[in-house]
C-alpha cells in the first residue's frame, strides 16, 4: 500500500484513481473504509475480493452532501430530519433506493445504506470530486475494523494500493445503521456512533431495535448481514463479564476494564483499562485498537468488562459481544 497524506495534491491524485475504477484506503470519523466508486459496479467488486466479503452483504455509500443522497434514494421525512441532525456524522440511514445504485452495492435489495462522513479529508474527496463512495470497513471480513492507517497495512496493506492517511479515527466504532420506511418507521439495524436516545429526541419517537424483534426482513439475517453474530473477531478467545463484577480470570490470561481500576490488581502486563474514568467516547475510541493490540500478544484468553448499556455503551458492548462470540 503507498500511504498519502492529507493535502491538495494527494486528494486529487486519489480522486482520479477512484474515477479510474480502482480502489483507496481512507478514514472516516468512524472506522477507515474500502472505498471504490460506488456508481461503477466493476470497482465496487474489487472490495468484495480485497475483504473476502460475501456478494449477499451490501456495502454503505459514502455522499458528500444530501443532495448527492437525494440523488441515491427516496427521502422520508424523518429521514430528511434525522440527516438534518445528525450529518454530517457517525449515522447510516437505509432508504429505498433510485435506479441509478447499482445492485451489486445493494447486494439487490430495494434499498440503500447512505452516510455522510464527518472526517474533513473524507468530505473534501466526496465534495470536491463529485464522488459517491462505497465503502465497508477496511478489514478483512469477519475481522476487527480498524482505526488507524497502520492498522489497514497491517491486514490489507498488500491487497490495496493506495491509502489516504487522516489520524485515529475520532469515534471508533462504526455508525449507527438505521432503516426509515415510507410510512415512516425507523428501525435500528447496528448501534453505533449516533446513540439510539439522540435518535428518539430528534425524532420524538421510539427506535424499535429491529436486531431483537425480527421481523420478516431481519430474519435469516437478512437487514445487515454484516450482523452475523460472528463478527469484529480477534483470534485469541474473548470471555465477557458485567460491570462491577470480577471474573474467575485464569493462570496468564488478561483483563481488560473499561475504567482505571482504583485499587486491586497493579500494573502487571496483564491488566488493562479502556479508559481513566469510564467515559464511554474515549472507551469506543480506544476499543478496536485494544483488541488488536492484545491480539498480537497470544494471551489464552482475555476478559474485557462490558459498559452500561445505553448511550455509546449499547455499540461498545455489540461488538464486544460479536468478537467473543465463538466460530
Ligand atoms: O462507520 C461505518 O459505517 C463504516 C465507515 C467506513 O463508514 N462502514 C462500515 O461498513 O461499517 P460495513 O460494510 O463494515 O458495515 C455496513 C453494514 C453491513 O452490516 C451491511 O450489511 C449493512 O451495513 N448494510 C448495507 N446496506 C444495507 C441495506 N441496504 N440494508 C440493510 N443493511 C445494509
Ligand atoms: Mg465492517
Amino acid at each position: 500500500m503507498q500511504r498519502f497524506e492529507g493535502n491538495n495534491a494527494s486528494l486529487e491524485f486519489l480522486a482520479g484513481r477512484l474515477k479510474a475504477g480502482e480502489v483507496v484506503a481512507l478514514p472516516t470519523e468512524t472506522v477507515y473504509g474500502l472505498a471504490a466508486n460506488a456508481l461503477n459496479p466493476t470497482a465496487c467488486r474489487q472490495i468484495f475480493e480485497i475483504k473476502g466479503r460475501p456478494l449477499i452483504d451490501p456495502l454503505i455509500v459514502h455522499v458528500g452532501s444530501q443532495n448527492a443522497a437525494r440523488r441515491l434514494a427516496e427521502w422520508p421525512e424523518k429521514a430528511l430530519l434525522l440527516a438534518e441532525h445528525f450529518w454530517p456524522g457517525p449515522l447510516t440511514l437505509v432508504l429505498p433506493k433510485k435506479k441509478l445504485v447499482p445492485d451489486l452495492v445493494t447486494a439487490g435489495r430495494d434499498t440503500v445504506a447512505l452516510r455522510q462522513p464527518a472526517h474533513p479529508l473524507a468530505l473534501r474527496l466526496l465534495t470536491g470530486y463529485d464522488l459517491q463512495l462505497a465503502a465497508p470497513s477496511a478489514n478483512p471480513f469477519g475481522y476487527v475494523s480498524p482505526t488507524t492507517l497502520d492498522h489497514v497495512e497491517a491486514s490489507l496493506g498488500e491487497r490495496v494500493a493506495w491509502g489516504l492517511e487522516g489520524g485515529p479515527c475520532q469515534v471508533g466504532v462504526e455508525s449507527t445503521i438505521v432503516a426509515v420506511t415510507k410510512a415512516g418507521e425507523v428501525g435500528l439495524l447496528r448501534p453505533g456512533g449516533v446513540s439510539v436516545e439522540a435518535l428518539e429526541q430528534v425524532l420524538g419517537q421510539p427506535v424499535n431495535d429491529l436486531r431483537r424483534a425480527a421481523p420478516d426482513h431481519v430474519k435469516e439475517g437478512l437487514a445487515a448481514p454484516g450482523m452475523l453474530a460472528r463478527h469484529y473477531s480477534p483470534s485469541t478467545p474473548l470471555a465477557l463479564f458485567a460491570g462491577g463484577e470480577t471474573p474467575a480470570v485464569g493462570e496468564g490470561e488478561a483483563i481488560v476494564w473499561q475504567k482505571r481500576p482504583a485499587s486491586g490488581p497493579a500494573i502487571d502486563g496483564q491488566t488493562f483499562w479502556l479508559s481513566e474514568d469510564g467515559n464511554p467516547a474515549v472507551v469506543a475510541r480506544e476499543l478496536f485498537g485494544m483488541l488488536r493490540r492484545l491480539d498480537e500478544r497470544g494471551f489464552p484468553r482475555v476478559w474485557f468488562e462490558l459498559a452500561e448499556d445505553s448511550g455509546l455503551g449499547l455499540a461498545i458492548n455489540d461488538r464486544l459481544g460479536r468478537a467473543a462470540a465463538k466460530r
